[in-house]
């Protein structure tokens, strides 16, 4: 397999916004992937200082819970030299009845860089996108997208197999019909030219799955044969309407990821997890603390590296639209310098250590 450092690009990443993976082709995301790598290799120096968004402003506008997306964005654009607000939205004019257009409306006039955006309803970043003069990140939005994560995602897998992941045959298990990640994950694993398989109970698979370019299965025995990677996803409660599955209990009987399951993977095959987790139900705790095994962890770090690229991206993107007046900002200017090899980074606009 080649490794991370082929993967040079000379592709100017183009996009204004970051809203679904359908939207990017391969050159896209390997431009993304790049500077994600840039950034993760800066933090394996413990430089955690790149200020090329300094005097930029990124509001963090979730209407749904999250851990790890919300403070990963914010430690990335501290990182890179933003000022960050992250709007408590249950304290926030929303509850007075604002609508999610005049709450937007209202950030916009304060002249945000980025604005990142989780919602539960399918569709609402891709909306404010036509009404928000700054670019939007879809940080997920209902059953939809997450196109970030299935960055991050790739990201981690390419560090774990070092660089090339076309070929590796990669379980989706559990919850598809109501994951968001199942739906940015299997587009951007099949552009890597990933054989991507998806495992869970008829109930929980949308009835079109097998139109997504992947093959899919009812039992981990057969589904898992062969898998080099398993990324589990937990029952989304909150997005089901009635009994999806008999019990908890049952459910982690027939596809709770256990180590007696995980053998019918690949020798040395890794797991990965989204996250938040539910113990028992569709992981066991031996396997999610098994650093052999598990990538969890190192999908959190991953996540904030690749949230750096995606913001430097989009930052540089939407330059554009200002006065020159504006971007008065050397570091800003700098980063838009690329190696000559062709690699998609910085040039010298680091941080100190
Ligand atoms: N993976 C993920 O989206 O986690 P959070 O809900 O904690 O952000």
């Amino acid at each position: 397999m080649a490794s991370p450092k082929d993967y040079t690009v000379e592709y100017p990443f183009s996009k204004r916004h970051c809203l679904t993976i359908s939207d990017f082709h391969r050159m896209d995301i390997e431009a993304l992937l790049a500077l994600g790598d840039y950034y993760q290799g800066l933090q394996n120096q413990r430089i955690t200082s790149a200020p090329i968004l300094r005097g930029k402003t990124v509001v963090n506008l979730f209407f749904e819970n999250s851990t790890r997306t919300e403070k990963s964005f914010e430690v990335a654009a501290k990182r890179l030299g933003a000022d960050v607000i992250s709007m408590n939205v249950g304290a926030s004019s929303v509850k007075k009845g604002e609508t999610l257009l005049d709450t937007a409306a209202t950030l916009n006039a304060m002249r945000p860089d980025i604005l990142v955006v989780r919602h539960g309803s399918s569709g609402a970043p891709a909306l404010l996108s036509q009404k928000v003069s700054c670019a939007v990140i879809n940080a997920g939005d209902g059953m939809h997208e997450h196109p970030t994560q299935a960055l991050l995602d790739a990201l981690t897998l390419r560090t774990t197999f070092g660089g090339d992941i076309g070929g590796l045959r990669i379980a989706i298990c559990g919850d598809i019909l109501h994951s968001r990640v199942a739906r940015s994950n299997v587009q951007l694993l099949n552009i890597l030219g990933c054989d991507v398989r998806l495992i869970g109970p008829p109930t929980l698979l949308p009835i079109d799955a097998d139109c997504w370019g992947v093959d899919v299965f009812h039992d981990m025995e057969t589904g898992l044969k062969g898998c080099d990677v398993v990324m589990m996803l937990r029952l989304q409660m909150e997005r089901m309407s009635g009994a999806f599955v008999p019990t908890k209990r049952e459910y982690f009987h027939f596809y709770g990821l256990d180590k007696n399951k995980l053998a019918f993977a690949k020798k040395g095959a890794k797991v990965m997890h989204p996250g938040p987790m539910n113990r028992g139900v569709e992981i066991s705790s031996q396997i999610a603390d098994d650093p052999n095994i598990s990538l969890i962890t190192q999908q959190v770090e991953t996540g904030v590296a690749m949230r750096m690229g995606i913001l430097h991206a989009l930052s540089d993107n939407n330059k554009s639209e200002k006065s020159e007046s504006e971007n008065t900002i050397s570091e800003y200017n700098n980063a838009r310098h690329y190696e000559t090899a062709g690699r998609l980074k910085p040039s010298n606009t680091l941080g100190e250590a």
